[in-house]
């Protein structure tokens, strides 16, 4: 198979991608009508006691998050993961390149379930290992890959992660993307024009970052698409550009327009637009604040009594943002609704099944890095969570 035609992998990674993984989950998977969902839930963690510590994304369905020990964004569950050694499972409530981020920061024996092994991410796979190593061959072939730092957004598999950490390069969240640019361009002082970042897979963080926060220009961006030849870049393209933007997406981000923007302004000259920095740029240009989903949080908690908002991203944290703060006017960005279909992949029929199956002694659906991978992964992880700065601190 050529790397053209490799698929999605919206069911996750296997020999079974014919079959829905954590759909047919071993044993009973509860009905989502079961009316005692709850109390199971919160029986079996009861009896799990400090064995067990759940970790939600804020992305996550209100019928899980209420189970989750610490809710957060990408980068603060990847720093809490870590926080409760003594849990033996480290239940994630999020998607796989998260449970697999916790798999890489947590001790060995600690394991990490996913209670679906179908929530993935679209967006991260839409860089896989092969298409970025071959991306690197064309940077050594243009004679631009010393000047080259790798930097991958979170939402990215364990293998990319490692490929960063053997080639001198960082992750990222969407909390510390300017942080890590800094880090990265200051690794190549000498290289001329200052050198360059290969940032993938969301090539809307990694323009917003460059041109919002790091004071680039368009012009200093090219958009290497996997699927084209040369990534569809010259050899004197490369050399003249600063970012190199892997073309990825979340299609979840990508739906907020800017001509809704301008609709609601016009409705509402004093609304507030709140938007994620996976919108693409001319939503964020058109924005009033930028940030990721803490930062979202954070600034709705801030905000005063009466005022009015329209907010991009995920409609789960949107809606519980709304009914948090009946004292605001909140409203979703987009026209249609728009879940994180893989977010929502974690239910509370899969919850149950994960915890009561703890419980009963059985551990199903651990993610697991293998050990080289790991220790690569772990070097660019581990220097994410050291950048200076404070944008990416609570
Ligand atoms: P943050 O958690 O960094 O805000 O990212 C949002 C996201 O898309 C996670 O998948
Ligand atoms: Fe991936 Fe977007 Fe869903 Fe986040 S919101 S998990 S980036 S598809």
């Amino acid at each position: 198979m050529s790397i053209i035609d490799l698929p999605l992998l919206p069911l996750g990674k296997g020999r079974d991608l014919g079959t829905e993984r954590g759909v047919e989950c071993p044993g009973d998977l509860p009905s989502a009508s079961d009316p005692t969902l709850v109390e199971r839930a919160r029986v079996a963690k009861e009896a799990l006691g400090e064995r067990l510590f759940v970790l939600g994304h804020h992305y996550q369905r209100d019928e899980v998050i209420q189970f989750a020990d610490v809710t957060g964004d990408s980068f603060k569950l990847a720093r809490d993961a870590a926080g409760r050694p003594a849990a033996e499972f480290i239940v994630f409530c999020g998607v796989h390149f998260m449970a697999e981020s916790a798999d890489i920061l947590t001790a060995p024996e600690q394991k990490v379930i996913l209670p679906d092994l179908a929530a993935g991410c679209s967006m991260a796979d839409m860089a896989r290992l092969a298409q970025v190593e071959d991306a690197w061959d064309a940077l050594v072939d243009a004679g631009v890959a010393q000047d080259v730092v790798p930097v991958t957004y979170m939402n990215s598999s364990a293998d990319i992660k490692a490929f960063c950490g053997r080639n001198g390069g960082v992750v990222c969240t969407s909390s510390n993307a300017d942080a890590a640019l800094e880090w990265a361009f200051a690794q190549k002082p000498d290289a001329p024009g200052g050198g360059k970042v290969l940032f993938f897979p969301d090539q809307h963080l990694g323009r917003n970052t460059a041109v919002l926060k790091m004071g680039l220009s368009l012009d200093d961006c090219v958009v290497w698409d996997p699927r084209q030849p040369n990534g569809g870049l010259s050899v004197e393209q490369l050399r003249d550009a600063r970012m190199i933007l892997w073309r990825g997406h979340c299609s979840v981000h990508g739906r907020f327009s800017a001509d809704v923007i301008d609709e609601l302004r016009a409705k509402d000259p004093d609304i507030s637009i709140l938007v994620h920095p996976e919108c693409t740029h001319d939503v964020v240009l058109k924005a009033d604040l930028v940030g990721s989903t803490e930062f979202i949080i954070k600034t709705i908690e801030a905000a005063p009594a009466g005022s009015s908002w329209a907010i991009g991203t995920e409609l789960n944290l949107v809606k519980r943002l709304s009914q948090d703060h009946p004292d605001l006017s909140i409203s979703f960005l987009d026209r249609n609704v728009c879940y994180c279909s893989t977010m929502n992949r974690i239910d509370l029929p899969h919850l149950v099944w994960a915890l009561e199956s703890l419980v009963d002694g059985v551990v199903v659906n651990q993610i697991e890095v293998d050990p080289d991978t790991e220790r690569d992964a772990k070097v660019a992880l581990e220097r994410m969570l050291s950048l200076p700065g404070k944008s990416h601190r609570d």
